[in-house]
């Protein structure tokens, strides 16, 4: 039985569900746990569109909820406007991007996440996507896995990871996720503290599997497309490059005078809900109102 525990969910449906027969997007229904909340918080005439790239969280989703407000479509997040249009709304009372992966992805190693448990090196949110993290590995230029180690990993050895990479896959490619951990760590070392040396290297390998920072860079132009005066959209980030690009871009958004940052300093979980649900700590919730 896969678990996600959703994030400042409380906090978000507070911020968000400002109509209770309002109209609202999960831009990243995962397994539906925000939904879940929100449907529990709305009106017998409320709909929430979900979207999420992950067929098989989708289908979870779905029977989880098990509501018919919720109405899920398999695709991007950067599709909402068209699924919308396509429905006839013209505008939502409400948007939620929780970005990343979910711990249902992380914790099955058939998914190939893990740094924790072996599995095939996957890493695609969209398992019917062709690209995977294996294939990134055993075919991209040492450039390109340096590029991708440095900006999307922040890892300072980018260039002796992307080295220690090639030179490995001369011999065999690489296949599973404790293969590249082995190799990561001839640079990096083994694990002394409670992360692995390797963990920013599997970040920036399934940031670039799934386009994630192009995709996050584009959110706030979908919420712009989608929302109604007075709604509003929250946007919870892990890790400092997708925080930095939203901040950024909202704080730009913002300068005009037409939408409004609703908390100044972001919104992060207390440390009973850390304590609860440790994938927690890193979360910040941004959010912005279309004035
Ligand atoms: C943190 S989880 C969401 C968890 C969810 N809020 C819940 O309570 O169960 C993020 C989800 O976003 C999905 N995802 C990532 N990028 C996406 C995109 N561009 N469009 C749609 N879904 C995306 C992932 O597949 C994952 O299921």
């Amino acid at each position: 039985m896969w678990t996600h525990i959703p994030i400042l969910a409380n906090e978000i449906a507070d911020f968000l569900l400002l109509n209770p027969q309002g109209v609202y997007v999960d831009g990243t229904l995962g397994l539906g746990g925000h939904t879940k909340l929100f449907l529990s918080k709305l009106g017998p005439q409320a709909r929430v569109f979900g979207f999420d790239k992950d067929p098989h969280a989708l289908k979870m989703a779905k029977e989880r909820v098990n509501d018919p407000r919720l109405i899920a479509t398999h695709a991007s997040y950067l599709q909402a406007p068209d699924v919308l249009a396509a429905n006839g709304v013209n505008g939502v009372d409400g948007a939620l991007f929780d970005l990343g992966l979910s711990s249902y992805q992380v914790d099955d190693p058939d998914r190939g996440f893990s740094i924790v448990r072996d599995g095939p090196l996957d890493m695609r949110f969209d398992t019917t996507q062709t690209l995977t993290a294996a294939q990134i590995v055993n075919t991209w230029g040492l450039d390109e896995l340096e590029r991708i180690f440095r900006d999307f990993g922040e890892e300072h050895r980018a260039a002796q990871v992307a080295h220690a990479i090639v030179t490995a896959r001369r011999t065999a490619p690489l296949q599973t996720t404790f293969d590249l951990k082995r190799v990561a760590e001839t640079v990096l070392g083994p694990q002394r503290g409670r992360v692995h040396p390797a963990t920013q290297i599997f970040q920036a390998l399934r940031i670039a599997c799934n386009q994630e920072l192009a995709c996050v860079e584009q959110v706030p132009g979908v919420i712009t497309q989608i929302l109604k005066p007075g709604a509003r959209a929250a946007v919870l980030t892990f890790h400092s490059l997708e925080d930095r690009l939203i901040k950024n871009r909202f704080k730009a958004l913002a300068a005009d005078g037409k939408w409004r940052l609703v908390n100044k300093h972001t919104v992060v979980p207390s440390r009973a809900e850390i304590c609860q649900n440790p994938r927690a700590r890193s979360a910040k919730l941004r959010v912005i109102e279309r004035v």
